[in-house]
């Protein structure tokens, strides 16, 4: 197992026995080495000792030359730099990288280890609203949420993947009326969402005491069937049912077009049985008490007001700001069914870890949820982890909104992205048939809006512009997506046996070579670095950095032209970059094509 590790898996156990041996009670999670961000320093550097020596107050360069003395990495390094106030900078021997993507050609491994740690980790991600078409903001739920949980997958973790749909609440009082009086069947089958929108505006604007549509028939008449749906109605039920699974449909159109699968879809409405219990429970314990008719979780002043979810500053005071568990008129929320969910969770699955993918505006909520949860059962060990995002803009720098100033669907964005990629395709390869320009299309049409997605920091709001997506050149899904198909066609003109590509022994001389080897070496560091922030958009632009130094490869050293020998050295290399590509790929959810 040891050959095939990869040379800076071997540094960093190397670097912990060296500290070891110097400081014995140190702790050695802290000794890692990270790629050197300017390559003229080295490959690798270690900044470890600088905050272990001030810790100690010890000389950090003193403790670095300790260090250096008892290190024995020769196999892989050069030796080793002190720089500045205590760096460690490592630059690999071409013996140690050749090694290493030797094994990588065998199959041995793809350049990225596995955690000794598994885990199981929950995602709950996408989770949109029944009688409601997913919106742009479940675009960057679904993208980004699916995407980690093929990273966490990857790196061997166990991931349990729950669809939190929200399919209960006032809203369905309204949908109800609108049913039973204004539902036009035929509309209703052609296009479900839109009518249940229709019929859920006429009946939402008539309810609304705001609206000059108001009507206090139709506010009380909502009122009503909602009670009698929460009461088990059967009639109310059975449309409640019906307007799920219309939902449904709709939303699995979607996913397939996506490629996203959820191993469960547990709505809200699901942890309606426990939710009385619930609130008793959080009463009895002291967690929740009674203020005003409903039943709330109040601060419990352990934290400083500043981090205290329950307060908020208003004015320059610090006042109440509960987390309703149960309203005045008896009625749950949003707040217990997630707080029944946790629950459920840590009894069903065990897990480590919960994330939750949802946009910024509900970064209170959770803060208030994860509170309350470890007050209500404060034994537990979970890590409960929102992981938000920033809204869509249009170009104008509002939210993203169609001509006609509606929120956009996402249906009608992978149409139009599927759309303006036929034309793309077409002008740059228009001698292919129809049908394959249209799958390419597919491909490169999803895979650019989900990258588009997934590139920006996930916190800041991004601009959404096809022409910047689905450009050619550039940090773009097509881009790498060429990448990858103009390597393919390498092996297309020049043939060679997978079973010669595996017993090759590669030989890096030219630096462009040494260059994108080192580059393919880094993906551990990308894949555990992603997976540890919830950050893809470190995939993205490795990736991007990837196929520029395979370009570099490309122009400076020839393939197929080349020698035997280099010939298929450099062939080998082509092909791990193109496999590494596709697993960079696969983990953003987009798909790969042989040829474009
Ligand atoms: N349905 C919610 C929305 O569309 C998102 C749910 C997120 N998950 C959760 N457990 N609260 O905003």
């Amino acid at each position: 197992m040891l050959t095939t590790m990869l040379p800076h898996r071997h540094i960093e156990q190397k670097l912990r026995e060296a500290v070891r041996a110097v400081l014995p009670d140190a702790d050695l999670s802290s000794s890692q080495i990270r790629p050197c961000p300017d390559p003229r320093f080295g490959d690798y550097q270690s900044n470890s000792l600088i905050s272990l020596a001030k810790t100690r107050k010890l000389n950090p360069r003193q403790l670095a030359t300790d260090v250096l003395h008892r290190l024995e990495i020769q196999q892989w390094c050069e030796p080793v730099e002190i720089a500045g106030p205590g760096f460690l900078n490592f630059r690999l021997k071409t013996s140690a990288v050749t090694e290493a993507l030797n094994a990588a050609a065998r199959g041995d491994h793809l350049f990225f280890t596995k955690p000794s740690a598994q885990r199981t980790v929950v995602l709950d991600f996408s989770s949109p609203n029944v009688a409601k078409p997913m919106h742009v903001g479940h675009i960057r739920s679904t993208i980004l949420g699916d995407s980690l949980s093929r990273i966490f997958r990857l790196l061997g973790h166990g991931v349990i993947t729950d669809n939190h749909l929200g399919d209960w609440g006032t809203q369905f009082g309204m949908l109800l009326v609108g049913w039973k009086t204004l539902l036009d069947r035929a509309a209703l089958e052609s296009d479900p969402f839109a009518e249940m929108e229709r019929i859920y505006k006429v009946v939402s604007a008539k309810a609304d005491p705001e609206k000059p549509e108001f009507d206090a028939a139709t506010r009380d008449a909502a009122r009503a069937e909602l009670v009698k749906l929460q009461a088990g109605d059967p009639e109310n039920l059975g449309i409640w049912r019906e307007m799920i699974r219309l939902s449904q449909n709709q939303f699995d159109t979607i996913y397939s077009r996506l490629g996203v699968k959820f191993d469960y879809t547990l709505g809200e409405s699901f942890y309606n049985p426990q939710l009385k219990a619930l609130v008793e429970d959080m009463l009895k314990k002291g967690v929740a008490r009674e203020s005003e008719g409903a039943k709330a979780v109040f601060s419990d002043g352990s934290l400083p007001p500043k981090e205290d979810p329950f307060l908020i500053n208003k004015e320059g005071e610090w006042v109440a700001n509960p987390f309703i568990i149960q309203k005045r008129d008896g009625g749950f929320n949003y707040m217990t069914t997630d707080l029944a969910t946790i629950d459920y969770r840590l009894e069903q699955w065990q897990p480590s870890e919960i994330i939750y993918i949802t946009g910024g505006p509900q970064q209170l909520h959770f803060r208030q949820l994860f509170a309350s949860f470890r007050r209500w059962q404060p034994q537990g060990q979970v890590k409960l982890m929102h992981v938000w995002f920033g809204s869509i803009l249009g170009e104008d720098g509002r939210p993203f909104k169609t001509r006609a100033g509606e929120s956009v669907k996402l249906a009608d964005l992978l149409d139009e992205a599927e759309e303006r990629a036929v034309k793309t395709v077409s002008e740059k390869s228009p001698e292919l048939p129809e049908a394959q320009r249209r799958e390419i299309a597919r491909v490169v049409g999803v895979g650019a809006v989900k990258y588009a997605d997934l590139l920006p920091n996930r916190q800041s709001d991004y601009t959404f512009s096809w022409d910047k997506m689905l450009a050619l050149n550039g940090n773009t899904a097509p881009y790498l997506l060429y990448a990858y198909a103009r390597i393919r066609s390498i092996f297309r003109k020049g043939g060679e046996s997978e079973e010669n590509l595996k017993a090759v022994d590669l030989k890096l001389t030219e630096p462009q070579e040494i260059a994108l080897a080192k580059q393919l070496l880094n993906f551990d560091f990308v894949l555990h670095g992603a997976a540890d922030e919830y950050r893809p958009n470190f995939i993205c632009n490795y990736l991007y950095e990837l196929a520029g130094h395979f370009t570099a490869f490309y122009e400076n050293c020839p393939v197929l032209k080349a020698a035997p020998e280099i010939r298929s050295s450099r062939l080998a290399l082509c092909d791990l970059a193109a496999r590494t590509l596709k697993q960079g790929l696969n983990v953003l959810g987009i798909e790969t094509l042989e040829q474009m």
